[in-house]
């Protein structure tokens, strides 16, 4: 284990590992202190960047006693998170924050539509297990780039049956996004984790079918973006800094690191902490969050700093914390994806 438990985690021990597909590995982690892990659930875990000690937070695919499953796809252009665990090894120690659960599953609704995209399916294993389990009426759709990137398929099907639907894009096929909305009960509700484009793509399905926001649920992992990741400077002229963001880092890590002070939270694009205004911008800007709509992205007033980037060139911006000053927050135009 890399650096110090931080105050209130507590030490897990890798008990096993296998690759659930050719890019996503599961990890059996056994805690010193069992903690309840409903569905929806999820861990930050320490990872060590090359001597730089950060945090990743990852879905809780199941839960058998105190040992917790997750799942981490290798990401070529991540920030280092993926290639560290990818290191791990049965037996490594590893520092777990306490389970945390802000995608949780509410009860009571006639009818459940589960979609899923890539590893986006890791939170939905355990929804739909639950939901089969208590007889309700549930389908998962889930979209995968191929047949052999199907992680948890066979688990899935075996509780699921014939209400599993999987879409392998290269054998051509796809979510029909619409007609699955179109389909379901009236007061049915929605449950969605998958990359940012997929994601906005049900919401704009979810809002053209004029079905109730609070019964569209989401989480996102805040790292897919329309652009490859690519260094740029970010430029703070009322502190007087220029700050160079890797393409491995993010923007509000590489703040942080010189010292210019933004507050957040969640650091997955969701809810809004991290905002920042834009001044002015060289490049395109490739927002990558599900805070604001795609109207107030194409305005590029604002942007999340936690995984909101350019693609190359820079950005000049004001960061919302000024001591004492007060600032102007815009806020999102849709708050969904909070529980009811
Ligand atoms: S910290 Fe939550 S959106 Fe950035």
């Amino acid at each position: 284990m890399s650096g110090e438990i931080p105050a209130g985690w507590q030490s897990g021990r890798v008990t096993s590992i296998r690759d659930v597909t050719p890019t996503i590995r599961e990890f059996g982690i056994v805690l010193d202190r069992a903690a309840a892990c409903p569905p929806g659930s999820h861990v930050k875990v320490q990872v060590d960047l090359g001597g730089r000690i950060d945090q990743r937070s990852y879905s809780v695919v199941g839960q058998e006693g105190s040992t917790l499953r997750i799942a981490v796809k290798r990401q070529p252009e991540s920030r280092g998170g993926s290639a560290y665990m990818w290191r791990l090894r049965s037996g490594d120690a590893l520092a777990v924050a306490p389970p945390r659960c802000d995608f949780p599953l509410m009860h009571g609704a006639p009818h459940y539509l589960l979609l899923a995209g890539g590893v986006g399916i890791t939170p939905m294993v355990a929804m739909a297990a639950q939901l089969a389990g208590r007889g309700t009426d549930v389908r998962m759709v889930y979209a995968a780039r191929s047949a052999g990137e199907f992680a948890y398929g066979e688990e899935l099907a075996g509780f699921l049956g014939d209400r599993l639907a999987l879409f392998a894009s290269d054998r051509g096929e796809q979510i029909d996004i619409a007609d699955e909305i179109r389909r379901m009960h009236p007061d049915g509700e929605l449950y969605m984790c998958g990359p940012l484009g997929l994601m906005e793509a049900v919401r704009g399905a979810w809002e053209e079918a004029g079905r109730p926001r609070s019964k569209l649920r989401y989480e996102t992992f805040g790292s897919s973006g329309s652009h490859a990741a690519k260094a740029f400077t970010v430029k703070v002229p009322r502190l007087g800094a220029e700050v160079l963001v890797r393409e491995n880092e993010s923007m509000l890590d590489a703040l942080e690191a010189a010292g210019v002070e933004v507050v957040f939270e969640c650091r997955r694009g969701e809810c809004g902490l991290c905002a920042v205004e834009i001044v002015e911008a060289e490049g395109e800007m490739d927002h990558r969050d599900v805070f604001f709509s795609p109207r107030q992205h194409r305005e590029n007033r604002q942007m999340c700093a936690c995984v909101s980037r350019v693609a190359g060139g820079s950005v000049t911006i004001e960061p919302a914390w000024r001591g004492d000053d007060a600032f102007a927050f815009a806020g999102p135009e849709l708050s969904m994806g909070e529980p009811a």
